[in-house]
């Protein structure tokens, strides 16, 4: 074994150190060079053999040949690690100057929209907010509100009834009587919530919609209170002056009974389709609570008198958001629903 050896072994491994481009190649010629049984560990082996001059010549050399190798190794070891490193952040870079993913946000419901502002408007007027059961009795939906089983009265609302005698409720005003039973006047309340009818559909028209009930008794309560009341209701819903009318109606649970109609706020009076011309439109029933309808509820009818309302919120939510078709509010159509 010569110095010529030691040398040419030497430049081999550095141009094989140099070539190297990952961590497990490195080892690999790391083991070919240093490793227990390769060249360099044979060479040093080999010396036993050599006079003593020449081995302590060459077997300086060879250390200084390992230990050369080693500090190769471990320089470009550490360069093959910057280099992964180096990568891995430059993979991981955040523009912070790109224009962010907006995430698709939900919100409520048109009809939930005008619930609340229903509810809060009546709730500032001193109303509280009572629910009621979707699946009545025949005597809370028809007998206690003065319409008795075989009266024509009860025609003007096409009922589902359930196999056990219940029926789903035609209008929210069954719950004037349960909460008359369990409360003592002077009472304001209002009654939202879901009505059901055996009716075909058309844009006007569901078998399901939301009413909202009105009720208020005290001693002495009168149509002009009515009038106060849904004429600020209608100014605050609407966020205008809205001119609105009572006329004559019939309801079986209210003496006298009241259709109520607003101006049209499509044409503002002038006569449109929505309005069928006429500029006005009917948006609730409304009447002074009959004396029968105390009377099932467990009120003594002359010691009170009170006024009641029932009215559609689908309606009051097309007026206000000028929506042409009921069927619409159901239909789950992203492209109607994300205009609210
Ligand atoms: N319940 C009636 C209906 O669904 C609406 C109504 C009319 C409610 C007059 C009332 C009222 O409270 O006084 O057709």
């Amino acid at each position: 074994m010569t110095k010529m050896n030691l040398k040419l072994l030497k430049n081999r491994a550095k141009e094989e150190i140099e070539k190297v481009k990952d961590l497990k190649e490195l080892n690999e010629i790391f083991n070919k060079y240093l490793g227990k049984k390769e060249e360099l560990a044979l060479i040093l082996r080999s010396l036993e053999r050599l006079p003593k001059t020449k081995r302590m010549k060459i077997g300086k050399s060879a250390n200084e040949l390992k230990n050369f190798l080693k500090i190769e190794f471990e320089k470009k070891s550490q360069e093959i690690k910057e280099k992964i490193q180096k990568e891995a952040e430059e993979k991981e870079w955040i523009d912070i100057t790109v224009p962010g993913e907006k995430p698709v946000l939900g919100h409520l419901h048109p009809l939930t929209i005008a619930k609340r502002k229903v509810e809060e408007i009546f709730q500032v007027m001193g109303f509280s907010i009572i629910e009621g059961p979707d699946i009545e009795t025949e005597w809370y939906n028809f007998d206690a509100l003065n319409i008795p089983k075989e009266h024509p009265a009860r025609d003007i609302w096409d009922t589902f009834y359930l196999k056990n005698g219940l029926l789903l409720r035609t209008h929210t005003s069954p719950v004037q009587i349960r909460h008359m039973e369990k409360n003592n006047p002077p009472l304001r309340i209002i009654v939202p919530g879901s009505v059901f009818r055996h009716e075909a559909t058309d844009p006007s028209h569901e078998f399901q919609h939301y009413q909202i009930e009105g009720l208020m008794v005290d001693k002495r309560i009168s149509v002009a209170n009515l009038k106060a009341i849904i004429g600020e209701f209608f100014r605050r819903f609407f966020e205008k002056d809205v001119k609105f009318r009572l006329k004559p109606d019939y309801f079986p649970f209210t003496e006298p009974s009241f259709d109520i109609g607003i101006s049209c706020v499509i044409c503002n009076g002038k006569g449109c389709s929505v309005c069928k011309k006429s500029g006005w439109l009917e948006v609730a029933g409304a009447g002074m609570v009959h004396p029968n309808v105390f009377k099932a509820s467990g009120l003594i009818p002359k010691d009170w008198q009170g006024w009641a309302f029932g009215f559609g919120l689908e309606r009051l939510a097309m007026l206000k958001y000028k929506i042409n078709d009921i069927r619409l509010f159901r239909s789950g159509d992203l492209r109607f629903l994300t205009q609210f």
